[in-house]
């Protein structure tokens, strides 16, 4: 199974990776819904919502600067860095996650489409004024703006639309690979886990590395059981040979 996805792997030259919580989980990052997950020990409608945030900012952003703190201490691991080498022998290749902790970014990933934002930006309620802020913890909490508006962190919440543009550059990079790799994601949450039956559709392979089984493991060419730290450096060698022509 392995020697037919490096294979497959080797051979593509235009790639997809979709990558969800699992691959931070060997960082130190909690996942959502697996053991310790944190939607077991919390509810979202209590702190990833426009309401409720709305409700009580002081509750959301107490619980984002606990998740900053965790996330600045944790370190991008070897599946990440197999990534990093992925892209840079691929000619068309782009990073899609689901996650906003940026541990993809600190590997040296540079093509990542971020879906659900980045938990190290703020955005201003009132200008809009959208800005990096990586201090941690935050001196003040809720965080205000210059302006003085109430800060929001730059996250994607329940019941909000994508980033301007982040879902299309996400479309457009899977309909046109011929490899999407699916990597430490449940795939239960749209429009996001839509992107696997959009490349299949669209012609594409579709290899998903994951310890556990997802709505679409029966369905997909190939399901690499195991955690991402194991098996991408396995699937994606040391040495530059993944590119063909
Ligand atoms: P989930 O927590 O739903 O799923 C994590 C997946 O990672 C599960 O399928 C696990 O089996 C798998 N996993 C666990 N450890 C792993 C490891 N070491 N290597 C590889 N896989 C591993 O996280 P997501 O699918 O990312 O959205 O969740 C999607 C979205 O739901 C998140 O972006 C977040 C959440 O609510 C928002 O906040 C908008």
């Amino acid at each position: 199974m392995l020697d037919q996805a490096r294979q497959w792997l080797r051979a593509a030259r235009s790639m997809a990776v979709l990558t969800g919580a699992g691959i931070s989980a060997e960082s130190g990052v909690p996942t959502f819904r697996g053991p310790g997950g944190l939607w077991r020990q919390y509810r979202p409608e209590d702190l990833a919502t426009p309401e409720a945030f709305r409700r009580n900012p002081r509750l959301v952003w107490e619980w984002y600067d606990w998740r900053r703190q965790r996330i600045a201490q944790a370190r991008p691991h070897a599946g990440h860095e197999a990534l990093v080498r992925l892209e840079r022998a691929k000619p068309r290749f782009a990073l899609i996650t689901q996650n906003v902790d940026g541990l993809h970014e600190r590997a040296g990933s540079q093509r990542v489409i971020k879906l659900h934002g980045d938990i190290w930006t703020v955005r201003c309620l009132a200008c809009g004024r959208e800005r990096r802020d990586e201090r941690v913890p935050l001196p003040e909490i809720p965080p205000r703006c210059e302006c003085g508006g109430l800060l929001r962190p730059g996250v994607v919440w329940f019941g909000e639309s994508l980033p301007p543009g982040a879902w299309e550059q996400a479309e457009d990079a899977v309909r046109n690979c011929e490899l999407l790799l699916v990597i430490g994601t449940s795939a239960v949450v749209y429009p996001a886990a839509g992107l696997i039956p959009l490349a299949q559709a669209c012609g594409a392979r579709v290899i998903e590395v994951n310890p556990e089984e997802t709505p679409f493991s029966a369905r997909l060419d190939c399901s690499l059981r195991g955690p991402a730290g194991q098996i991408l450096p396995a699937l994606i060698p040391l040495e530059p040979n993944v590119q063909t022509g």
